[in-house]
């Protein structure tokens, strides 16, 4: 039988190493938010189990929403033209938004919802991304909360995919390369 696994060249985050991350960032969140407002808004897919374990490490009231995407390009490159496929639900004028993403590669796509959200008048906004592939920056951003800093691979699993699958690995592998040349 074909596995999931199978497809992965290697093990570069296990899930013992993601849960100590994240209960870290989730202690500095809570210290950073104390005694204020915060929502937390998570994008859609590849967040999500990284918001799942997140905000259950944050200790501090909080608001969860969520907002898709869809960013064109190729399966393992985003072009940053991104379009709106759901909105939130929550009118974040006034609040404590703490934007939840899975990588920052290019920048592209957090460049453009982070300026999309300035526009209404949040009270703050900062961006938690579980990874980041310095390297591959394009868009200067600031990541007020980063899981990793990881070298310019394809990665998967722990939410995000390759072609939709592998998100439910519960570590982060690199994705062997004959799987995504063949496209
Ligand atoms: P950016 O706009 O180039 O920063 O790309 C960000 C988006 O590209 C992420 O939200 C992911 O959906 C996707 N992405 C970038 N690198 C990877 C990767 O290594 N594996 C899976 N998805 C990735
Ligand atoms: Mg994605």
């Amino acid at each position: 039988m074909h596995c999931m696994d199978d497809d992965v060249a290697e093990v570069l985050i296990s899930a013992e190493q993601i849960r100590t991350r994240t209960r870290e960032l989730g202690q500095q969140i809570s210290r950073d938010y104390q005694d204020q407002d915060l929502l937390l808004v998570c994008v859609l897919k590849g967040a999500t189990a990284f918001l799942a374990d997140l905000m259950r490490e944050i200790t501090v009231p909080h608001a969860i929403d969520f907002m898709a995407i869809s960013s064109y390009g190729t399966s393992t490159e985003s072009s940053g033209v991104v379009r709106i496929l759901k909105d939130l639900d929550t009118n974040i004028a006034g609040r404590n938004v703490l934007i939840v993403e899975d990588i920052i590669d290019t920048g592209r796509t957090l460049s453009y919802i982070t300026q999309m959200l300035k526009t209404r008048g949040p009270k703050s906004l900062r961006i938690c991304s579980l990874l980041s592939k310095p390297s591959r920056r394009e868009i200067e951003i600031r990541v007020d909360y980063v899981g990793f800093e990881i070298p310019n691979k394809f990665v998967i699993g722990y939410g995000l995919d390759f072609g939709e699958i592998y998100r439910s690995l519960p570590y982060i592998g690199v994705l062997r390369q004959e799987k995504y040349e063949k496209e």
